[in-house]
């Protein structure tokens, strides 16, 4: 039975239901298909997405804009440093505006809180499309990613090795709701947020997910079906970046830390990726890796998000 999610914000998976994950996921098959087949198909005819981005963005703003055009609808990218919010508009009288001309509205910002004021203030379905605290859409991709290599989501492990920051906080929201064990390792000082992590348990109680918190990355891998790893230094942290350089160094995905998992063991990244920082160029241009696998995920799931939602 299908679920209604026409009108819904997509700001956290904490805020899905199971359903309407699997829901998402199964569009993000057909949708998939039918680009694979060539086949034309308009469900968002005449419709608009606005796309608000206070920091920068490939993936997302392509993907977005691409599938918009693929239903059949339009996408506008907004440059916040170009609108009036930059010279003190609120974010609420933005979303009261832009309701009345848009179908939907995407922003990329740091402070999660925008979000959610826009989404309160707005008339049509607001999607976060990465904010300081998480990066809901990423996740749903690299779910639908993961079930389309593995068959499969509940009683898989992941092992996300890195800073605890919006990627770790989504991956552990999606893995507690899909039944998945998510090991995040991180340096003492960068673990996850505590009120992200006592939510994700509440979840994950629900679906015999666990949600492991660790700081040694040879424990993490042992038996993972999945490695995971983003940036050190998120967009809006440069100033700490030699710092975190330190500090992350015994951190890295490379070869040795490989050998400690299982032979197929997948690697996945949500990209832009620091090469020689986060991840080596063997362990990214490996075998193991599905990292652009999960970047053109980020097409078709999202064009599913929004068929759902507008
Ligand atoms: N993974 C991701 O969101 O990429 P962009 O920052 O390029 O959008
Ligand atoms: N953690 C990264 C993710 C980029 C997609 C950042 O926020 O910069």
């Amino acid at each position: 039975m299908a679920v209604n999610m026409k009108g819904k914000d997509i700001i956290s998976i904490h805020d899905l239901s199971r359903e309407e994950i699997d829901q998402i996921l199964d569009t993000a098959q057909i949708l998939k298909m039918k680009k694979k087949l060539g086949e034309i198909y308009h469900p968002l005819k005449d419709k608009t997405l606005g796309m608000i981005f206070q920091k920068s963005s490939t993936r997302t703003r392509v993907s977005f804009e691409v599938g918009m055009w693929q239903l059949g609808g339009y996408a506008l990218f907004l440059s916040a440093n170009d609108m009036q919010l930059k010279r003190g508009e609120t974010i609420a009288d933005t979303a009261r505006n832009l309701s009345r001309y848009l179908d939907g509205i995407m922003i990329r910002t740091y402070s999660h809180q925008d979000v959610i004021d826009l989404a309160e203030c707005s008339s049509v379905p607001v999607i976060n499309g990465l904010t300081d605290l998480l990066h809901p859409c990423q996740v749903l991709s690299d779910l639908f990613t993961v079930k389309e290599k593995r068959q499969r989501l509940e009683g898989l492990k992941l092992a996300y090795i890195g800073d605890g920051n919006n990627m770790a906080h989504s991956l552990m929201f999606g893995g507690a709701k899909m039944g998945m064990h998510i090991v995040i390792c991180s340096p003492s000082g960068f673990e996850p947020d505590s009120e992200i992590t006592r939510l994700s348990r509440i979840d994950a109680a629900q679906t015999g997910a666990n949600i492991e918190i660790v700081d040694d990355p040879v424990q993490a891998v042992q038996s993972t079906d999945i490695i995971y790893t983003d940036v050190w230094t998120s967009m809006g942290m440069e100033e700490e970046q030699e710092e975190r350089l330190k500090t992350f160094s015994q951190y890295q995905v490379n070869s040795s830390l490989l050998e400690q998992a299982g032979e197929d063991v997948l690697v996945m990244h949500c990209l832009p990726a620091h090469r020689g920082e986060e991840i080596t160029d063997e362990v990214i241009d490996g075998p193991r890796s599905i990292v652009f696998d999960q970047a053109e995920n980020r097409l078709h799931t999202q064009k599913a998000i929004l068929a759902l939602i507008i």
